[in-house]
């Protein structure tokens, strides 16, 4: 590393022979996979103009090099309340102590793609906060911190697409092309990310999966989720109400899962059986065929996810994503494959930028999946190389759930409240929610049903002194981790409990209602409800709270309370925050703008916690 010196314009003739010092590094922190999709994107372009290019997510990086790095990109999504996603916590961690030399990365150019969310309070703070870090310890920015909006019309890509052109206009000119190397075009097919090796032996001799036992003895992970059984499966809304709500209990016993209330589970969802079946018919795939996988680039990681040996029946059923609505670089590589004139030209017109609002109207709007997608272009589905299949179809991600329950209530069982996801488009078949479907198809009661998970510490934490009152506010199936909280202080023996809980009608989702009125008469809740449409007029949770602004007032002013808000992040959770601030105007006679600092420093100082979700 000591001959390598920072590239400036007017060095760069020096670099620009030495192929070796064309590096970039891409990392990211990516919590449903867009980021990753994104960084793999900057990955095949940087290799187009010739950059020995790494992509890694930012904790599986080791961070102590990256003061010798000279060029990095960052593609860092935002989650919930403006957190970092899991892949990235430690890296996080990591580079805001507070004992890191100012100028530690003085040699290092950069440029920070942030994707977020513009409907959640926090909008790319990640990006935000990175971007400012990354200067204080000396970095260079080559470009602006760029704020991708899922709420855009035409999605992130509105924001990247422009952002990525201004990114190869600024590198390009500190690390040029080598001599007689252009940009390779996009008539020229990269090589796949892996290629699969069929073994002799069909699906017997590799069963796609670890064994239980050793499962069993480490704690459950995303590498290592437990298999636990499903042992009940209850509709709790009532069969004409317009949402399927499932009260869902698992069996967690032997799986050395610990739990308290405010934590999350983690689901590995399946693919439906019949989407299996269809996709391996339209791809001609041998579902009971056995293979190991081979990076293609020496040194490039396999997927931590997928055993090896695998069969291509667990590959499409419980690693390849055939329900996503794919993206723009499906159509790109998928036009490569395509034998079939009218298919590829049309694939072509998706994959470029003219053609994105097509693409928009055809996929993302109506929410079309990959596998209907390859309905449609039959001939190029049936010539896709199974090399190329990680390539152009992302990973199934795992689904977070509140815990609904204490395991001090419930020993070894773990319960969650889950809304089936189903919703119309204009497409004839509705879409359905792939791990909320595969969920509420399972019965528990045809034998014994297994669903792989694992528990993930969740952002809220309920207090430890036993004398806070906590004031929970929780709509619909926001009221989860609530549940889980009040089991939990019950069991305690505490009695400060007030909820707010807002359904449509008491008679079709009130669920969980007989066991709240039986904590309301032992005297361990407080219970305030909202019937939206029990009534002509709409009441919602914050007109409740607006109605007993003394009782929350004084619970929190004298009796130090907590306040909890879980749920939809539409438009409730500002629609609240209102609410609150009414009523520390009129019980606290506080000006607007104290009362605004008054939430905040409740928010700080974590006596105010959020969970919401979309
Ligand atoms: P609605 O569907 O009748 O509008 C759980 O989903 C409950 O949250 C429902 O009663 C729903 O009412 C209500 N809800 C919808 N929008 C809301 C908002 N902006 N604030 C609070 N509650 C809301």
């Amino acid at each position: 590393y000591s001959v390598l010196v920072k590239p400036q314009l007017e060095d760069c003739p020096i670099l620009v022979t030495n192929m070796a010092e064309r590096r970039l590094l891409v990392l990211f922190g990516s919590q449903t996979g867009t980021a990753q999709d994104t960084a793999e994107r900057i990955g095949r372009e940087a290799k187009r103009r010739h950059f020995r290019c790494r992509v890694e997510a930012l904790d599986s990086y080791l961070v102590a090099q990256l003061i010798q790095e000279l060029l990095v990109v960052f593609v860092c999504a935002t989650t919930g309340q403006g957190d970092p996603p899991d892949n990235m916590k430690n890296f996080w961690r990591f580079i805001f102590r507070k004992n890191l030399p100012p100028a530690s990365l003085c040699q290092m150019d950069y440029a920070v793609l942030g994707l977020g969310d513009s409907s959640y309070p926090k909008f790319n703070f990640v990006a935000k906060k990175l971007h400012k870090r990354l200067q204080q310890l000396g970095a260079s920015p080559i470009l602006p911190v760029a704020l991708g909006d899922d709420q855009h019309d035409l999605g992130l890509d509105a924001v990247v697409d422009p952002w990525l052109l201004d990114l190869w206009g600024r590198i390009l000119p500190l690390y040029p092309l080598p001599p007689g190397l252009g940009i390779i075009g996009p008539d020229v097919l990269l090589p796949s990310k892996f290629t699969l090796h069929f073994l002799e032996e069909h699906s017997s001799g590799c069963d796609g999966g670890q064994s239980r036992q050793e499962a069993a003895r480490q704690a459950p992970s995303e590498l290592r989720p437990f298999a636990a059984q499903m042992v009940s499966n209850q509709r709790v809304t009532a069969e004409s109400h317009f949402q399927d709500v499932r009260l869902i209990e698992f069996d967690v016993t032997g799986s050395g899962i610990e739990y308290r209330a405010g934590d999350v589970l983690m689901v590995q969802p399946r693919n439906a059986p019949e989407d299996v079946q269809q996709f391996c018919q339209l791809l001609r795939l041998d579902p009971e065929r056995c293979f190991v996988l081979k990076p293609s680039e020496p040194g490039t990681p396999l997927p931590a996810h997928l055993p090896q040996p695998c069969t291509i029946q667990h590959l499409v059923a419980c690693y390849l994503d055939i329900s996503c609505v794919p993206r723009r670089s499906f159509f790109e590589l998928l036009s490569w494959f395509s034998p079939n004139e009218l298919e590829r030209e049309k694939l072509q017109e998706f994959s470029s930028a003219q053609g994105q609002e097509e693409l928009c109207s055809y996929c993302s709007r109506p929410r079309r999946t990959t596998l209907e997608v390859l309905c449609d272009f039959p001939h190029t589905a049936c010539a896709v190389p199974v090399d190329y299949l990680l390539d152009i179809i992302p990973r199934i991600q795992p689904r977070a759930f509140s815990i609904a329950s204490s395991m001090l209530a419930l020993p070894n069982r773990l319960q969650i409240l889950l809304a089936v996801v189903q919703y119309k488009t204009r497409l004839s078949k509705p879409r359905r929610g792939l791990c909320s479907t595969w969920l509420a198809s399972l019965n528990p009661q045809q034998g014994d049903v297994r669903v792989p998970l694992w528990v993930k510490r969740g952002g809220m934490k309920f207090p430890a002194e036993p004398d806070t009152p906590i004031i929970m506010i929780g709509p619909g199936t926001g009221v989860a981790p609530f549940r889980a909280a009040i089991q939990e202080r019950v069991a305690h023996g505490r009695k400060e409990n007030y909820l707010f809980f807002g359904c449509r009608q008491k008679s079709k989702d009130f669920y969980c209602g007989a066991e709240w009125q039986e904590l309301v008469k032992s005297g361990h809740l407080t219970l305030f409800t909202a019937f939206s449409r029990d009534q002509e007029e709409k009441i919602y949770v914050q007109h409740r709270i607006r109605e007993n602004k003394g009782l929350v007032w004084d619970l929190l002013s004298r009796g130090n309370a907590h306040i909890y808000l879980a749920g939809n992040a539409k438009q409730m959770p500002a629609a609240v925050a209102e609410a609150l601030k009414s009523m520390l105007q009129l019980e606290g006679d506080l000006s607007p703008s104290e009362a605004e600092e008054y939430l905040t420093a409740l928010e700080r100082s974590h006596r105010f916690q959020m969970e919401t979700w979309s």
